[in-house]
């Protein structure tokens, strides 16, 4: 899938010598399968771990190991990948390399590449615990912060030595969804504040039980990677969902829908549009049981009251203060009516845009056949389009409509 923010740019990916190195195949992986061109450099070090033919079969494109191979790019021209580069990557970074950029050492292909190179650099560190903790480290890695390097922190839990403890390199999809963000980030939405709600939220029966639906928060979680890739600070409010937080988003977790509203009214007075992509749960329990309710005899029957409507609440917001922002950007799931139905939706709400969707189809689905519907706009019917798809559709209408 061609991933827009990364297609047909120049990514240099560095590979050097942690036992990570194999993880970079799955990063080179995902960047060539979203469109991007990929040059890899690797260190001796890493080429002990790594055969560099890999990178290339996975790449299509050569691979440097060597600054003074007579036959190489480099020996023609010793910066030619840092001019072409948009960004460099570095993943794994060992201590030892992480040293040498602090020192501004060139002492090989990968080092003097990114001694030349002007576009943004992003360092993704692997390493045992104490070589991470080391003053040492900790510094070198505050000089490249200083100078505007993004750093990708390593992660706790299972190292190659068999100690538990941080260290670990970042999942490859955090390593290329942080090259998304950095390279988006002058974006047509630089400069703007865009508050999405993804997932569902649960009402708490008792302590045990909720009342919820079956919304997975891929729809909001695109969106919220759509306009974050076009430059957008992002504030996602997320129900339980099994998915990741995007890179470079503001990630507020939330179960409740009581709990979703107030993060939502909380960021309102900063944010230019609020994207409305959460499965609310319309009714919650009249009362939540502190103790959990013991099966009994015979049926059960539960009390449900109305759950806050959020996009309501924004529009109530606007409307007190007279403001014709934040835009509002809704959906409709619908199982019948579908346009009629949004179109009341539409309207009540005050909203800007409404996508209507057709459920159960899109629950859960990576796929969505969506409806787009825009005061005194032409309905615009979309073809099947998967979630990451629509969710660039909606961003460039953000990017019209702010
Ligand atoms: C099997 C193996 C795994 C290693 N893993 C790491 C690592 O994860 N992180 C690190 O900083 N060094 C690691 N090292 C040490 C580096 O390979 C060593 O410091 C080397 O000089 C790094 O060279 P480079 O930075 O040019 O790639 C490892 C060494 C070996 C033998």
């Amino acid at each position: 899938m061609s991933i827009r923010v990364l297609c047909k740019q120049t990514i240099v990916l560095g590979v050097t010598g942690s036992i990570a190195a194999y993880k970079a195949v799955e990063i080179a992986s995902r960047l060539v399968k979203a469109g991007a061109h990929v040059d890899v450099i690797m260190t001796e070090a890493a080429t002990q771990l790594v055969a560099p033919l890999t990178f290339q079969a996975i790449t299509h494109r050569p691979v440097t190991t060597d600054l003074f191979d007579p036959r190489g790019e480099l020996g023609i021209d010793h910066v030619a990948l840092a001019k072409r580069a948009d960004l460099m990557a570095i993943a794994p970074i060992t201590a030892n390399t992480l040293a040498k950029l602090a020192q501004g050492l060139a002492d090989n292909a990968l080092t003097t590449t990114f001694l030349a190179v002007e576009s943004p650099v992003i360092v993704a560190p692997a390493m045992e615990s104490h070589m991470w903790l080391h003053p040492s480290t900790q510094r070198n890695l505050d000089t490249l912060q200083a100078w505007g390097t993004t750093v990708v922190e390593p992660e706790s839990g299972h190292l190659a030595s068999g100690a538990e403890g941080v260290g670990r390199l970042a999942e490859p999809v955090s390593i290329v969804d942080t090259i998304r963000f950095v390279l988006g980030r002058d974006g047509p939405l630089a400069g703007r504040h865009v508050a999405v709600t993804a997932g569902p939220t649960r009402e708490a029966i008792d302590p045990v039980r909720y009342i919820s639906n079956h919304s997975s928060g891929r729809m909001g979680y695109a969106v919220a990677e759509a306009v974050r890739d076009l430059g957008a600070r992002v504030t996602l409010v997320s129900g339980p969902t099994a998915l990741r937080a995007p890179a470079g988003v503001e990630f507020v977790a939330v179960t409740s829908t009581h709990e979703m509203r107030d993060a939502v009214l909380d960021v309102l007075p900063d944010v230019d549009a609020v994207v409305g992509a959460a499965a609310v749960t319309d009714y919650g329990p009249a009362v939540s049981s502190e103790q959990k309710i013991k099966k009994a005899e015979g049926g059960f029957s539960l009390e449900l009251v109305h759950n806050p409507d959020i996009l309501m609440d924004v529009k109530a917001w606007k409307e007190a203060r007279e403001r014709t922002h934040p835009i509002i950007i809704g959906f409709a799931a619908e199982t019948e009516n579908l346009i009629e139905n949004a179109q009341n939706k539409l309207v009540r709400k005050r909203m800007d845009l409404i996508v209507a969707n057709l459920v159960p189809a899109t629950f859960g689905s990576d796929r969505s056949q969506a409806t787009l519907i825009q005061v005194d706009q032409p309905v615009e019917r979309l073809p099947s389009l998967t979630k990451t798809e629509l969710a660039d559709k909606l961003a460039d209408r953000l990017v019209y409509l702010l």
